[in-house]
């Protein structure tokens, strides 16, 4: 989503905020700018696309700047809604969603104010230039004391002396002290030279100034403990392969096996095992990708701890007025930490009363500061907009629980089933290339359907999403027993349909569904573990995956599936990593 970086110091600011810019991109945006503070006022440079398109802007001279990648939300992508955004004297950009611009924009309006873009963030330098009274910290605080929603803001003034100003509400801020200068930015990659980091709490305003930072509340100065650091902020790099996505994927034995806790050897997690013996209901809330791992989660508890589970997509959650009974625990999956519908109902949940545990993928990220309980995984930074191997995490994850849950409520279940599941994903990885043979079907087709039953369905669903959202075709996700009622009257000859098939109970069931799709010339990509399956007449390719415990299989099903998006949308000529319309975490409502 739109990303913040600010520099102020001894150096030329704009070849700093392209840059720190550039390593933001992965968040997903479709418009840039910079503004840069000379000796007659502003420099701004604004570009719909890529930052690259900045690249003129470098030989600014000015040594304190702000940049913007913008997500629109309010207004067509176009560089009159590019940030920054300038009134007066102030330049601002802003990240989350301003709720009550409209009647703001009308009392500025009022005052005979015009305004140059279509977004809610402009009224943020309008109303600093209203109550300007030539102490800016003090103007930013009634500022926004007056807005509704969600806030990062970086604002710079054309007067006085070089400094950045923020503030921050529910979207990531942090400042930091580097070599050369001070630094404000949304995500700690565009700022991986500074050796100090502070990330702001909300509520609180950072002054960026002579080489040093202050930190405020509306009440007055504060003092910040410096963050601690971890491999979590490393530059980016692709290692050689051609896409983060691709090097992503590869990662997952490793992110799997980093995530698997076993909760009752583990002492670190005593309370979270007395809490899991006191649970007799659970709801996950998530939203997509994550929502999935929360669909196999529920399939794993009920199934090894027979304790009921719902799943919730967030944004509905927070609007559904939901039940929790006593001893609900809640678990709120969000890769980022930071998807701001998966924050609210993380908070609503705690407010009636739930234990709440967050899965997460990122250290100190929002949800971390709302949950009783934070249990990471340990994916490592993912960079592609397109969850891969932090899915598989949450899996690996989500089945230690499982297992945990089992063994609270004295039933059998066995941690030593997920022990191979690394070295299984390593398998079923080192095979991933075949399914380039179906690429060329799957590219030219109208729409693509996936089916699954049972524990199969979660991975039915992630490899539909995986699908539509990089390589843009049409495609859905499926019980396989519902395709009968409705979806059969869209398979026709040769719409491709991927039935993953790892349930020997269910196969029979599925393989009725397989065998109505080749009734009516559907092509169908089998992937099973099931080798006898792969023979049979109506299968048109399959992927055949090493044997697992069923349950758990959909942490390699969906590896092919993964994989199968990728190539797809490379053979389509799209940029996995960088989807359209996409971001990789969506920090509004
Ligand atoms: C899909 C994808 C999204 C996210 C969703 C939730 O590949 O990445 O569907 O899963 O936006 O994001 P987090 O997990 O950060 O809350």
């Amino acid at each position: 989503m739109c990303g913040i970086i600010g520099y102020v110091g001894k150096e030329p600011a704009a070849p700093k905020l392209i840059l720190g810019l550039k390593r933001l991109e992965y968040r997903g945006y479709d418009s840039a700018g910079i503004a840069v503070r000379g000796k007659e006022g502003f420099s701004v440079y604004k570009r719909k696309g890529r930052v690259s398109g900045l690249e003129s802007a470098k030989d600014l001279t000015g040594g304190c700047g702000i940049g913007h990648t913008r997500w629109a939300t309010h207004g067509e992508p176009s560089e009159r809604n590019a940030h920054p955004h300038i009134y007066g004297k102030f330049a601002v950009v802003h990240n989350g969603i301003i709720e009550n611009y409209r009647e703001l924009k009308e009392e500025c309006r009022a005052r005979g104010e015009e305004f140059a873009s279509d977004t809610d963030s402009e009224i943020v330098a309008h109303l600093l230039a209203f109550y300007d009274g030539g102490n800016v910290l003090a103007a930013l605080k009634t500022v926004c004391a007056r807005l509704k929603g969600s806030y990062a803001l970086a604002v710079m003034c054309s007067d006085g002396e070089d400094a950045l100003y923020v503030a921050r509400r529910k979207s990531p801020m942090i400042v930091g002290k580097g070599e050369t200068g001070l630094y404000a930015a949304s995500d700690v990659p565009a700022v991986a030279e500074c050796g100090e980091l502070y990330s702001l709490a909300d509520g609180e305003f950072a002054v960026l100034k002579g080489g040093d930072i202050r930190f405020y509340t509306a009440e007055g100065e504060i003092r910040k403990e410096k963050m601690a650091r971890g491999s979590a902020e490393d530059i980016p790099e692709k290692g050689g392969y051609a896409h983060f996505m691709l090097k992503e994927m590869y990662e997952i034995p490793a992110s799997i096996a980093n995530s698997l806790v076993d909760f009752e050897e583990n002492s670190r997690f005593l309370a979270f095992n007395i809490v899991l013996c006191h649970t007799e209901y659970i709801q996950i809330v998530a939203c997509g990708t994550a929502y999935h791992s929360g669909i196999a989660a529920k399939y794993a508890i009920e199934r090894l701890a027979r304790i009921p589970v719902e799943v919730t997509v967030a944004s509905e959650y927070r609007y559904c007025n939901p039940i929790v009974k006593e001893n609900t625990l809640v678990l709120a999956i969000s890769q980022s930490g930071e998807t701001a519908d998966t924050l609210a109902a993380a908070t609503l949940a705690k407010e009636r009363g739930a234990t709440v545990a967050a899965v997460t993928n990122v250290r100190d990220s929002s949800i971390t500061r709302i949950a009783h309980f934070v249990l990471y995984t340990n994916a490592g930074r993912e960079i592609a907009v397109a969850a891969t191997k932090s899915f598989n995490a949450q899996l690996a994850l989500l089945y230690s629980i499982a297992v945990a849950l089992a063994t609270a409520k004295g039933r059998a279940a066995r941690f030593e089933a997920l022990r191979v599941l690394p070295s299984l994903s390593a398998q079923t990885l080192a095979g991933i290339e075949e399914i380039k043979k179906v690429v060329p079907l799957f590219a030219e087709a109208d729409s693509v359907y996936f089916i699954g039953r049972g524990a199969d369905h979660c991975a039915a669903l992630e490899g539909s999403l995986k699908l539509k959202e990089i390589s843009y075709l049409p495609s859905e996700g499926y019980p396989a027993g519902e395709l009968k009622h409705g979806t059969l009257a869209l398979i026709g000859e040769k719409t491709p349909v991927v039935a993953i098939l790892t349930q020997r109970a269910l196969a029979e069931k599925t393989m009725n569904a397989v065998s109505e799709v080749y009734a009516r010339g559907g092509k169908v990509l089998l992937v099973t573990n099931i080798p006898e399956l792969a023979a049979r007449e109506e299968v048109f390719e399959s992927v055949l995956l090493p044997a697992c415990e069923e349950l758990f299989s959909p942490i390699l099903s969906v590896i092919p599936l993964q994989a199968l998006a990728y190539y797809t949308a490379v053979f389509r000529g799209n940029d996995p990593d960088k989807p359209r319309n996409l971001a990789k975490s969506v920090t509004v409502e």
